[in-house]
Parts: C-alpha cells; structure tokens; sequence
C-alpha cells in the first residue's frame, strides 16, 4: 500500500488531531477529518474557550488550502451514535489509516458527576467499538492507529521501568517455568482513564477475532501549543486549553505564570508523570501510521512520551525562570502523593524519534504565547473544579482555596 495513500482522522478538530492533520496532509497524504466539535461544546459548558483564539473549523481548512494548496476534507459527524455514516465513509474513503483522538479527553471532567461519567463512557467505549465494527463490516484491511495514554498502567511499577504495553512473566507449569507476554495490568487512575483500559481489551478482541492491524499509542501527558505547520498562520493556531479540567499540566503552569497566577500544585506536587511536547506528537503519529503492523500480529502497544517529571520539578523551574508563586491545594484526586515513574519508550527511538525535551527556549515560547492571549483568560477557572473525593466537594464555595503544604500533608492520610 502506498506510504502517501488516504487518511483519516477522527477527532481532527482537536489539541492533538488538528496538528497531525495538518503534518499528514503536508507530508503528502490525503486527509480526511471527522469530528462533531464536541469539544468546542464543552468550551461553552465550562465558560473557557481556548486561551489561543482558535479559527472555526472551515476557515482552518481554507487557510490550509491556500497555504499548501492541499484541501483537507471534513465530515461533521458522531463517531459514538453515527455508526451507519462510519461505515459509508470508510467505504468511500478506503484509507490507509483512521487515527482515533475522538474521545472525551480530560480525567477532571470525567469525573464531575455522574453525568459526565456516564457521557464519557458511552462517548469513548461506543465511539471506539463503533469505529472497529465498521472496519470489519467493510471488509477492508484498514490500519486503526489509536491515542491512549501512559495513565492506563497507572503509577506505581514496583520499582520497574513501564514496558510498552506488555509484561513478560513467568507461570510455572507442572514444575517447569515457561516465559509468557500478557498485557500489561490496567490500573485506571479516574472514569477516562477506564475508558482507555476498556478500550484496550477491544483492540485485543477484535485484533484476536478478526485479524485488524491496531497500533494503540500509550501517550504521555502533552504540552505546548504550535507546530511547525501551525505556525505558518494566525488561522491555524493549535487550541490552548488553560481551565482546571482539560488544561495538561505543564501547559496550565506556564499559562499562569504568563498572566501572574500562582502556580497550582496539586498536594505535595510529589506526582511523576511521563510528558511529550506537541511536535513530537504528531511526528509519532507519522511513525506509528508508516510502521503499521502486519496481518496476523498482535496490538502493536508504544509508550509515546519522551521524558518524565515531578510535578514540584516542574513547578520550580518555571518559579525559577518566572518569579511565579508557588501555591498547594489539597489534592482533588485519588492519588498517591509521591510516585516514582521510569517508562520505556524504545520502539519510537528505533524509528528514528529525536525526542524534544524540556527546554527553556520551547519553555519561553509557550510563555510567549500565554502572555500574548492572557486578556482572554478567566482566573475563575484555575483552581481545581473537579473532585474524585467525597470528601473535598469542590463545587462549595471556598473549598477550592489554597492551603498550606502541611495541610496537604495531613488530609492526605496514608496516601
Ligand atoms: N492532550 C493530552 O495531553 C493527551 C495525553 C494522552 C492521551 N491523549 C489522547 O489523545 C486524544 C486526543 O486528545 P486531545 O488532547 O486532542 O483532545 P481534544 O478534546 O482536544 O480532541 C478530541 C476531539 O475529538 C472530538 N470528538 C470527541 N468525541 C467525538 C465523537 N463522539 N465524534 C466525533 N468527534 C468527537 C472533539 O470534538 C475534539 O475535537 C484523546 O483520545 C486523548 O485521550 C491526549
């Protein structure tokens, strides 16, 4: 099949897809977007639009039309409820490749209450079960290239590194040890991240059951906000999201350092997550698309993330470059405090990834950005807004509030 062949991206209107559209598209492939921008809904829900003024889903596609001269289709549909039009458009369509980001995204919304779990699991599992169904009913032998997240393993790892998806072990039968590979233990942290486990275990069937080649992409949490082809116009500027629900981690804290928000440290800060910058994002995604596997083969499973950090770490560095406050509110999750985290990412280093790290040029730039949109933030939005824990119902006025670090400590219990 030809490497510059015909793509679809489900959730293209997005943090994530929206770039990849546009980095497929300028690599030569025919793109095809679907998206229902529920994600633009849910902007209104919050009362936080994106922090960059982001261009309405035509007039991004007419710039990129004019830019490159390239047209990137759009269908306007739900991939959760919509099944008949999935079908008919990869009938159509025949791609190469459909890479799915079409989910509800944020751990903090999925669990507000129990209509935003009930909405993020029949979005995420219908949504995902329908796009292999319909590969399977076409008949075609299409590449699903799907974006999960490094949340799905959990944090805690018994002192190993994270392997990519699958943990060899060792049974022993009838006195003999004999080596085995099994997925890797699901350990989903809120509703969104079971989501990703569920959907795990439906690439595993439907890779077992009906031969599809399935590439599920273990993400690491994503900052920065442009690429190289977002760059190249105002009406093609990636989102920014900066609220306390969908804003990534790194992100939020450079935000608020722009506009002279303390930094909003979560409990001790202790947590260590795995990170990827945009641009690697998308540059994974061509690797993964370009290196499908083959008939017959397993779930092929990358950990897609670049480096890790502490969250505290992370705070300093930009007080360090910022002259920002740091701030402690008790931990809204159900979380250990302090975790320690090592993360294999071989497979995306074989093919050749040149991983970009934490640097203070793409720190500044991100900073840059902030400071030149803060008129269009909402301070009320920052702190935390979303609850795992009956306990700190954070919809009562003032619960919210910034605390002491040894108050962190002490409603923290055991954790
Ligand atoms: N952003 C991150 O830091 C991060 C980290 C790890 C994994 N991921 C994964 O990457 C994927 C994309 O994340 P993102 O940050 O771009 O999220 P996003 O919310 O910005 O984009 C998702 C897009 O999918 C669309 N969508 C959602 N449900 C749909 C449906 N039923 N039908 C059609 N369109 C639908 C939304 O309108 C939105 O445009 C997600 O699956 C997410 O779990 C993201």
């Amino acid at each position: 099949m030809s490497n510059n062949g015909r793509i679809i991206v489900l959730g293209g209107d997005g943090f994530c897809g929206w770039p990849t559209a546009l980095h497929l598209s300028n690599a030569g492939y025919d793109v095809t977007i679907v998206d229902n921008l529920s994600r633009r809904k849910i902007d209104i829900e919050l009362g936080a639009e994106s922090l960059t003024p982001i261009a309405t889903i035509d007039t991004r596609l007419d710039t990129w039309e004019e830019i490159s001269g390239k047209r990137i289709d759009f269908r306007y549909f739900n991939i959760a409820e919509e099944y008949r039009n999935l079908v008919d458009l990869f009938a159509e369509i025949e791609p190469q490749a459909i890479i799915h980001f079409a989910e509800q995204r944020a751990a903090p919304y999925s669990m507000k209450t129990p209509s935003h779990k009930r909405y993020t699991v029949d979005n995420n599992i219908n949504g995902t079960h329908n796009v292999l169904c319909a590969i399977v009913e076409t008949g075609l032998d299409i590449h699903l290239v799907h974006l999960g997240t490094m949340g799905v393993y959990g944090y805690g790892t018994a002192g190993m590194a994270i392997p990519e998806g699958y943990l060899g072990v060792k049974v022993e039968v009838e006195g003999q040890e004999i080596p085995i590979d099994i997925p890797y233990p699901p350990h989903p942290g809120s509703i969104y991240h079971m989501t990703k486990t569920l959907d795990a275990l439906l690439f595993y069937y439907y890779n077992k059951n009906d031969g599809l080649r399935i590439t599920d992409l273990h993400q690491g949490v994503v900052w920065g906000t442009n690429t190289e082809e977002t760059r190249l116009h105002p009406a093609l500027i990636n989102r920014f999201d900066y609220e306390s629900d969908y804003g990534t981690v790194l992100n939020r804290f450079l935000m608020q350092a722009a506009i002279g928000h303390p930094l909003t440290v979560y409990g001790t800060g202790g947590q260590t997550r795995a990170f990827i910058n945009i641009q690697d994002t998308v540059r994974c995604i061509k690797l993964a698309v370009e290196n499908a596997p083959m008939r017959g083969e397993r779930v092929k499973i990358f950990n897609q993330a670049t480096e890790t950090h502490r969250v505290r770490g992370l705070a300093e560095l930009i007080a360090g470059l910022t002259g920002a406050e740091i701030r402690y509110y008790v931990d809204p999750r159900n979380e250990s405090l302090e975790n320690e985290l090592v993360v294999r990412n071989d497979q995306f280093l074989a093919l050749g990834l040149n991983p970009i790290t934490l640097s203070e040029g793409l720190l500044t730039e991100v900073i840059e950005v902030a400071a030149r949109y803060k008129d269009r933030a909402r301070s009320a939005v920052i702190p935390p807004a979303s609850s795992w824990r009956a306990d700190i119902p954070l919809d009562k006025e003032g619960s919210s509030a910034p605390v002491a670090v040894e108050h962190v400590l002490q409603v923290a219990g055991g954790r």
